[in-house]
C-alpha cells in the first residue's frame, strides 16, 4: 500500500525561513507583487526573487507555473519555487500549483500566507507525489513531507479532512491498478477490499457456490478458464437515512483479460493488467466517502474474474445464462466486461432497488480510438443524472464526453439462437457494448455507463498525476455524491 506523503498546516514563521531544509515555495500574483513570505526570502536571497519575478519569464507563466531557483544563497534549503499564483486562485490553479511543486524530492514547504484554496492546493500536492515502488529495490527517490504554511492552520485544517479522504481514495485506486495480475489476482483483490472494513465500510465476499446459486451464468463463464476463483464483492457505506436508497457502483475487475479462446496478440497485452481499473475506482471512491464519513448511502460491488485460455475456458458460440435470464451468444471470449458487468449490475437492482447506478469499465478499445486518453465515454439513460455527473467531472477536471445510444445501435446484438450476442460488429463499438449492458438496467433505474478504457491509466504525466495508473473518476463521483446523495 501506497502511503501518501505526509501534509501538515502551520503558522508562518518567518524567523525559520533561512534554515529549512529541502524545497521552499512561494507564491506571487501576476502583478508581480511580494507577500510577506516572499519578501522575506527575497530579502535572504539578496533580491533573487524580485529578479526572477521582474524577469519576462515569470511574465509568460501561467497559473500554477514556476520558476525555480537552484542552490539560492543566504538559505538552507536547495531550492525556492517561485510559483505564479493570483491572490485568490481557483481550485483548479490551487491543486495545478501544488502538483508543480510537489514534483521533486524531499521536504517541501510552501509559503501560502491567507491565500484561498490552501488545502486544495496540498491535495494537487499530494496526489501529483503519487510513486508506486512497492517492487522496486534499491530506495526510489520518494516526495517528502508537505508543510504548508498559512495565516490561519485551523481553517486549512479543517478543509483539508475531506481533501485527505479524496487522496486516501485516489491512491487506493491508483495501488490496485498499477499492481500486475500475479501479485493481484481475484483472492489477493477481495482481501483488499476486506481492508476498508477499518474505515467502516461492510464488506462481503460471493464466492463461486453463492455466484452460482445466484445464477450469475454470464460472469461465471468470464472466470471458468482461470485458475484463480471468481468473486463478486459487495461494500456498503451507510452514511445516509436509513430507508434512503443507495448509490450503486458497480465495477469491472477483470484482473487480467488475455481474451481468453479469442486471444489477444502478444504485442501490447501486458497492458491488460489494468482491466480491472472500474472495480478499482470503485473501491477508492468507497473509501473516500467512508473515511470523510459522507452522508449517503453507497454500494459498491465489483465483479472479479480472471479471462484465461484454457482447457475449462468458454468458447466462441457457447450459449450462457445471466442472473436476469436472459441468454448470451457468446461470439468473441474477449468481450468479456459487459459479460462480467451484466450480472453484477442486475445483482445490484435487485438486491438494493438502488436511487441510481454507475457502472465503471475498461470495456472497450474503440473507447480510445474515439476519445484518445483525454476523456471517458459516459453513456446513460437519464439526462439528469448525466448532466450531474459531468458538471461533477468539470469541476473536478476529469475529461468526461457523452456517447449516444439508441435503438438502431440495439439492433447490432441481435443474435439468431439467443436473446442477444456479446458484440456487435466492427462499427460503434464502445456504443454497442453499452446497448449490451443497457439491457441488464431496469427501466426505473436512473443509469450511466463509464467506459474508462483510454483513461485509467495513461502513457504520460497529467495535471495531477505521474504517468501510468490516474485514478480518474474517483474525485467526480466523490464529488456527485456530495452533490446529489448527501442529505
Ligand atoms: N479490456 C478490453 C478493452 C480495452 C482495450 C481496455 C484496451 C483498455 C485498453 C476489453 O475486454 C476488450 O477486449 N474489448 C474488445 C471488444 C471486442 C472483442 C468487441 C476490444 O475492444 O477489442
Ligand atoms: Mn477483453
Ligand atoms: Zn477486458
Amino acid at each position: 500500500m501506497t502511503r501518501p506523503v505526509a501534509v501538515t498546516f502551520a503558522e508562518t514563521d518567518l524567523d525559520t525561513l533561512a534554515d529549512l531544509e529541502g524545497r521552499v515555495a512561494v507564491l506571487v500574483e501576476e502583478s508581480g507583487r511580494l507577500d510577506a513570505g516572499a519578501r522575506r526570502v527575497n530579502r535572504l536571497t539578496k533580491g533573487a526573487v524580485a529578479r526572477a519575478v521582474e524577469s519576462p519569464r515569470f511574465a509568460k507563466l501561467k497559473p500554477g507555473e514556476a520558476i525555480t531557483l537552484a542552490w539560492p544563497t543566504g538559505m538552507a534549503a536547495e531550492a525556492v519555487e517561485i510559483v505564479s499564483l493570483p491572490r485568490r486562485p481557483s481550485v483548479a490553479e490551487a491543486r495545478k500549483a501544488g502538483a508543480r511543486v510537489a514534483r521533486g524530492e524531499g521536504a517541501l514547504t510552501v509559503l501560502a500566507g491567507n491565500r484561498r484554496n490552501a488545502a486544495e492546493l496540498a491535495l494537487g500536492a499530494a496526489l501529483r507525489a503519487y510513486a508506486f515502488t512497492e517492487h522496486k529495490g534499491e530506495e526510489a527517490p520518494a516526495p517528502g513531507p508537505v508543510t504548508v504554511m498559512v495565516s490561519d492552520p485551523s481553517a486549512a485544517e479543517a478543509a483539508w479532512v475531506p481533501c485527505a479522504a479524496r487522496v486516501e481514495g485516489v491512491y487506493l485506486t491508483r495501488d490496485l491498478v498499477s499492481e500486475p495480475a500475479n501479485i493481484l489476482n481475484t483472492i489477493q483483490f477481495a482481501e483488499r477490499l476486506e481492508g476498508l472494513r477499518d474505515a467502516g465500510v461492510e464488506v462481503e465476499v460471493l464466492e463461486e457456490p453463492d455466484l452460482e446459486k445466484l445464477g450469475m451464468g454470464s460472469l461465471l463463464s468470464v472466470g471458468q478458464g482461470s485458475a484463480a476463483p471468481s468473486k463478486v464483492v459487495v461494500m456498503q457505506w451507510k452514511g445516509g437515512a436509513k430507508d434512503a436508497a443507495p448509490l450503486a457502483l458497480v465495477g469491472k475487475g477483470v484482473v487480467f483479460d488475455t481474451g481468453g479462446i479469442s486471444l489477444k496478440p502478444a504485442l501490447g497485452m501486458e497492458d491488460m493488467t489494468m482491466d480491472m481499473g472500474g472495480a478499482a475506482v470503485v473501491s477508492g471512491v468507497m473509501r473516500t466517502v467512508a473515511l470523510r464519513k459522507a452522508k449517503a448511502n453507497v454500494v459498491g460491488i465489483v465483479g472479479l474474474v480472471e479471462n484465461m485460455p484454457s482447457g475449462t475456458a468458454m468458447r466462441p458460440g457457447d450459449v450462457v445464462t445471466s442472473m436476469k435470464g436472459d441468454t448470451i451468444e457468446v461470439i468473441n471470449t474477449d468481450a468479456e466486461g459487459r459479460l462480467v458487468l451484466a450480472d453484477a449490475m442486475w445483482y445490484a437492482q435487485e438486491r438494493f432497488k438502488p436511487a441510481g447506478m454507475i457502472d465503471l469499465a475498461t470495456l472497450t478499445g474503440a473507447m480510445i480510438i474515439a476519445l484518445g486518453h483525454e476523456k471517458a465515454g459516459v453513456f446513460s439513460n437519464d439526462d439528469k443524472l448525466a448532466a450531474a455527473f459531468l458538471k461533477a467531472a468539470e469541476a473536478e477536471d476529469e475529461g468526461a464526453w457523452r456517447l449516444p445510444m439508441g435503438d438502431a445501435y440495439d439492433e447490432l446484438i441481435k443474435s439468431d439462437i439467443a436473446d442477444m450476442k456479446n458484440v456487435g460488429g466492427r462499427t460503434a463499438g464502445s456504443i454497442t457494448a453499452a446497448q449490451f449492458l443497457g439491457r441488464f438496467v431496469k427501466e426505473e433505474t436512473p443509469w450511466i455507463h463509464l467506459d474508462i478504457a483510454g483513461v485509467a491509466r495513461v502513457g504520460k504525466d497529467t495535471a495531477l498525476a505521474p504517468k501510468g495508473a490516474t485514478g480518474w473518476g474517483v474525485l467526480a463521483l466523490d464529488r456527485l455524491v456530495a452533490d446529489r446523495f448527501e442529505d
